[in-house]
């Protein structure tokens, strides 16, 4: 059995994989729950990988006993999972965003080891407070609805110990989308006007919020979604649109 071990929903591409990678660095065993295996994990022992389609509702049954039975009891669950499937986006976002969230939370609250730091990280987004035409409705509605989630848990689930929060993440440069950025010089250039941090944020800033918040260092911090925009989120539009306009 493992001293410790978090299981990371999500955690074959993006931002969970570099959260999968902070882990590791702090020497736990890690159980990954998504629909494919990352190659990226192949041979790695302290990796452990569970087929699961959040999409299918019975397809999430006993994932919590399934992980547990291998590797020991959780100190960490971290969600980082997104709809990406080819079904209707309303339904898909809620299935993979919310309800399976809600499902794994449930799930994995009789899992978590009796003593030590224990904590859920969830990852919502700037869209659960602000609107962006870039994603659908349903995502909005997500984001939103996972906040006020962790909000709820952070109540119930704290009488037991176990911290619940949020990040809140601008969009990110990931692994997955640098050479995108790298050939549209033009979008580098707009969040460097945007952000008072003059760049982009990267799926490392996102993970490093995780990797606080699942960690002894945020021992009372229970119950709160952390914006991680660079300061974008504090500065007045009219302040922006004067900056892009040149005046
Ligand atoms: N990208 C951004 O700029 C940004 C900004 C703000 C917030 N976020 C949030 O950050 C989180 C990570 O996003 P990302 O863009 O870094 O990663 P991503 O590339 O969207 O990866 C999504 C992860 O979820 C898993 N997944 C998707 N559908 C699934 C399903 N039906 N069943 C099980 N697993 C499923 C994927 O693995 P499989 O394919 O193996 O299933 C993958 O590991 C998401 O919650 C997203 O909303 C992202």
């Amino acid at each position: 059995m493992s001293a410790q071990h978090a299981v990371v929903v999500g955690g074959t591409r993006g931002l969970g994989l570099v959260v999968v990678e902070r882990l590791l660095a702090r020497g736990f065993d890690v159980t990954i729950i998504s629909r494919q295996p990352s190659p990226r994990h192949a041979g790695n022992s302290k990796v452990r990988h569970i087929a699961v389609d959040l999409e299918v509702v019975d397809s999430l049954d006993g994932v919590w006993t399934k992980a547990c039975d291998a590797l020991g009891q959780i100190s960490y669950l971290v969600l980082c999972q997104r709809f990406r499937g080819q079904g209707d986006p309303w339904e898909g976002e809620i299935q993979v965003g919310l309800t399976a969230s809600r499902c794994l939370i449930e799930g994995f609250a009789d899992h978590f080891t009796s003593a030590g730091d224990r904590a859920i990280g969830v990852v919502s987004s700037v869209y659960a407070q602000f609107v962006g035409a870039s994603q659908p409705v349903g995502y909005h509605v997500v984001k939103a609805g996972l906040n006020e989630m962790v909000r709820y848990y952070a109540s119930t689930l704290g009488r037991r110990g176990i911290r619940v929060n949020a990040i809140m993440p601008l969009t990110y440069m990931k692994d997955e989308s640098r050479q995108f950025y790298e050939n549209n010089a033009s979008l580098a250039d707009v969040y460097e006007r945007l952000v008072p941090l003059r760049r982009m944020g990267h799926a490392e800033d996102s993970a490093n919020a995780l990797n606080f918040l699942c960690s002894e260092q945020a021992s009372f911090i229970n119950g709160q979604s952390l914006i991680v925009d660079g300061g974008v989120s504090v500065v007045w539009p009219e302040e922006v649109a004067k900056n892009f306009a040149g005046l």
